[in-house]
């Protein structure tokens, strides 16, 4: 047996939810441009988990059921409200959905039909949870959801108290449905391990959630905000890019597993950043992200990942840097959902071995004689 680290290559499930062939990502056979173009998040979700898209009629009464599951339990809102205030944003989610799970009395019921309601449950309380925890720590109350909007738009305005722009409600709807669902990616490997023990729905979906949470997955895209901060001006690009890759440190936002030629969703956040640093009538943030782009494929090779450019419109969206991973999970949810869904439609544990380096034959000492 010889192990494959990183288990680069290795296929390890059958899925229809998502396909990448030849650089090209498509969700149920839709190429991802198409869907970025011109699908809301929920038309997205919806297709992840039901396999097309909806009609106008289920479009409508998906919405309605994320309006009407959006708010929170009350004491898990008395509980965020005792979590530190600089309490690593990522915990706070993983912790807040895993307390979900004590106040829904269907939460070990794994049916298709049950799972399939947590799903558009957890889709309407995730942004709820993040934008309250958001509020909690400025001092300021948590926001109720409203009725009828889309989910980017509520997460905004729950963020914030204002009703968010039209551009920046497109920018964010866009940004979710190019981050919904990538094949099997390391969360999405952890919630169908989870979930192929039989175990339950909150319990893969906090397991993804721990996943998304490191720097190499979703974490990257707060790595690369860090990294912008860090650089502080367009003049110092070079000379901090040049010493990160003469003294081969990791450049967040470069670099992927499957993509060798370019990530498909990476071109989309390029030119968001762009439109968005015009409207504001400040591009710094895109022209400085624009040359390390240039410097670090020029000189690694490495192209941009989806997280690279999302950090500097989720910045010009005026979301602070430790809600861009959160947000990723916002959006996320709906493919981790759907791999739950598909997993235990044909379940098997998911058990691989191990390649064995260790000692051999080696005899038990008596701890005195040690
Ligand atoms: N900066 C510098 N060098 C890099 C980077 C990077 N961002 N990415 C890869 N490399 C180097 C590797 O060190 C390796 O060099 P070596 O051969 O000299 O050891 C070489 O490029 C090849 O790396 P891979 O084998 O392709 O990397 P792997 O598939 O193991 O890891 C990963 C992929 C984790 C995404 C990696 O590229 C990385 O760490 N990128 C930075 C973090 C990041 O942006 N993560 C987000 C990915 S997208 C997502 O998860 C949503």
């Amino acid at each position: 047996m010889t192990a494959t680290k990183g288990l680069e290559g290795i296929v390890a499930a059958t899925s229809s939810i998502s396909s990448i062939h030849d650089g090209v990502l498509a969700y149920r056979g839709i190429n991802i441009d198409d869907l970025a173009e011109r699908a809301s998040f929920e038309e997205t979700a919806y297709l992840l988990w039901y396999g097309k898209l909806p009609t106008q009629t289920q479009l409508a009464f998906l919405q309605q059921q994320l309006s009407d599951f959006a708010a929170i339990p009350e004491p898990l809102l008395a509980q965020l409200k005792l979590f530190p205030s600089d309490a690593n944003t990522m915990a706070v989610l993983r912790t807040a959905v895993s307390a979900l799970a004590l106040y829904d009395e269907n939460a070990n019921d794994i049916s298709r039909e049950s799972n399939q309601i947590k799903a558009i449950k957890l889709q309407a309380q995730i942004p709820t949870i993040i934008a309250a925890f958001a509020r909690i720590r400025e001092g300021k109350e948590p926001l109720a959801p409203l009725k009828n909007v889309s989910i980017a738009h509520n997460f905004l305005y729950m963020m914030t108290g204002e009703e968010p722009d039209v551009v920046a409600v497109k920018a964010l709807d866009q940004a979710l449905v190019l981050h919904a669902d990538h094949e099997l990616n390391a969360s999405t490997f952890s919630a169908r391990v989870t979930i192929a023990t039989l175990s339950d729905i909150y319990s893969g979906i906090t397991a993804a959630i721990g996943t998304l949470k490191g720097p190499l997955h979703g974490g990257a895209n707060e790595a690369v905000m860090k990294m912008l901060s860090e650089i502080g001006s367009l003049d110092n690009v070079e000379p901090y890019i040049l010493n990160k890759i003469a003294n081969r440190e990791k450049i967040m936002g470069f670099g992927h597993r499957v993509y060798k030629n370019g990530d498909p969703r990476a071109k989309h956040l390029q030119k968001m950043s762009r439109q968005l640093g015009l409207l504001k009538g400040d591009s710094t943030l895109f022209e400085m992200s624009a040359r390390i782009e240039e410097l670090v494929t020029g000189q690694k090779g490495l192209r941009p990942n989806v997280d690279f450019y999302s950090a500097s419109v989720y910045t010009m969206l005026g979301i602070p840097s430790d809600l861009f991973t959160p947000i990723f999970a916002i959006s996320r949810l709906s493919g981790w959902s759907a791999h739950i869904l598909e997993q235990l439609d044909d379940n098997r544990i998911i058990r691989p071995r191990a390649e064995y380096t260790g000692l051999i034959n080696q005899k038990y000492i008596p701890i005195d004689l040690r």
